[in-house]
């Protein structure tokens, strides 16, 4: 009769056992939820796409910064719609926009809450580009002063983080440059160094009201297919002064987000983006996963790739989850 030498199982016998010798442990302070502000009062538009999930006035966004608070959650990031839109994007940096508004009212009413802001031009261009449009094409240096501006008004209505998503050469130093002239010296950039041209941005563009009028984002947005390269992205932002960097999408790069990770010295985040989300609750809505159990999973697989913290539209649902569990 053979006895195997080593029985795994033993660990995995019993909850008490697991939970000991449990190697990745979410908690509610991974988390960051991303939230869509738009003008008016008690709006509330539910976006098809991404079920649970809204365009919310600023008054509706001071309720899910509370919530966030009472569920442990430490900041979220904010997406705007603006008034208007034009060729140079110029509501970005606009102080009465709905982003700059959000800003301020949640640092007054709920100042323990981290306000991350994603800083780019596509909500804001009349052409759904992330930069200027030059014969056709999205230029890269005429750009970089709308961004740092737009980084710049984000400071001043009080954001504690600023998020640059827009891919842009230099853009991370730009925007240092301007923020230390400014005496915003403290602010951290949270830099999506690494992000690809994903369709799993599909749902987003709804929510945001940022689809491009024309071609795509691939003469920015990273390929695909790539690894090293995303290493001279994080290396590149790091240089010119990003104090995080953000891996996005997450589900189909965790394998970057793992390099990144053993590449740096500086806290990794990763992006659960809209595609990766709506996946699920498709799937859930007709009854063919269980979605608490499938979203943990997933939420989980990120930490154990390398995340520190998870940018997420089930932010408040896995907390709540968690809080049930009493983890
Ligand atoms: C804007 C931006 C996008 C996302 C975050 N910032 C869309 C895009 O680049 O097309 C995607 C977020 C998501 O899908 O959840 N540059």
């Amino acid at each position: 009769m053979y006895y195997p030498v080593s029985r795994p199982r033993r660990l995995r016998r019993t909850a008490g056992i697991r939970r000991l010798v449990r190697e990745t442990d979410l908690c509610a302070s991974d988390f960051i939820l991303p939230l869509f502000v738009t003008h008016g009062q008690r709006v509330k538009n539910a976006v098809s796409a991404m079920p649970g999930v809204f365009q919310l006035s600023v008054d509706n966004i001071l309720r899910e910064a509370e919530e966030c608070l009472e569920l442990g959650i430490p900041g979220v990031l904010l997406f705007g719609l603006p008034a208007y839109k034009d060729e140079k994007g110029s509501s970005a940096c606009d102080p009465d926009e709905a982003v700059q508004r959000a800003v301020t009212a949640i640092k007054k009413e709920y100042p323990q809450v981290l306000v991350i802001t994603d800083v780019c031009l596509c909500e804001y261009t009349s052409h759904g580009h992330c930069g200027l449009i030059e014969d056709g094409d999205v230029k890269n240096d005429p750009t970089l002063n709308l961004l740092a501006r737009t980084a710049l008004s984000h400071a001043r209505a009080g954001a504690d983080i600023v998020a640059p998503s827009d891919m842009m050469d230099g853009r991370v130093g730009a925007i240092r440059g301007a923020l230390d002239e400014h005496g915003f010296q403290h602010i951290p950039i949270m830099s999506y160094a690494v992000k690809y041209a994903s369709a799993f941005y599909g749902p987003f563009r709804e929510a945001a009201g940022a689809t491009p009028q024309f071609g795509d984002r691939r003469s920015y947005q990273m390929d695909p297919a790539n690894l090293r390269e995303a290493l001279k992205e994080v290396e590149q932002d790091l240089a010119e002064g990003a104090d995080i960097i953000i891996v996005k999408p997450a589900l189909a790069y965790l394998d970057v987000v793992r390099a990144v990770k053993d590449h740096t010295n500086v806290p990794v985040a990763c992006y659960n983006v809209s595609g990766e989300f709506s996946l699920v609750k498709a799937a859930a809505q007709n009854g063919w996963i269980d979605e608490k159990k499938v979203a943990m999973e997933m939420l989980t697989g990120m930490k154990r790739a390398g995340a520190d913290m998870i940018i997420t539209y089930y932010a408040k649902d896995a907390a709540g989850w968690l809080k049930e569990e009493g983890r």
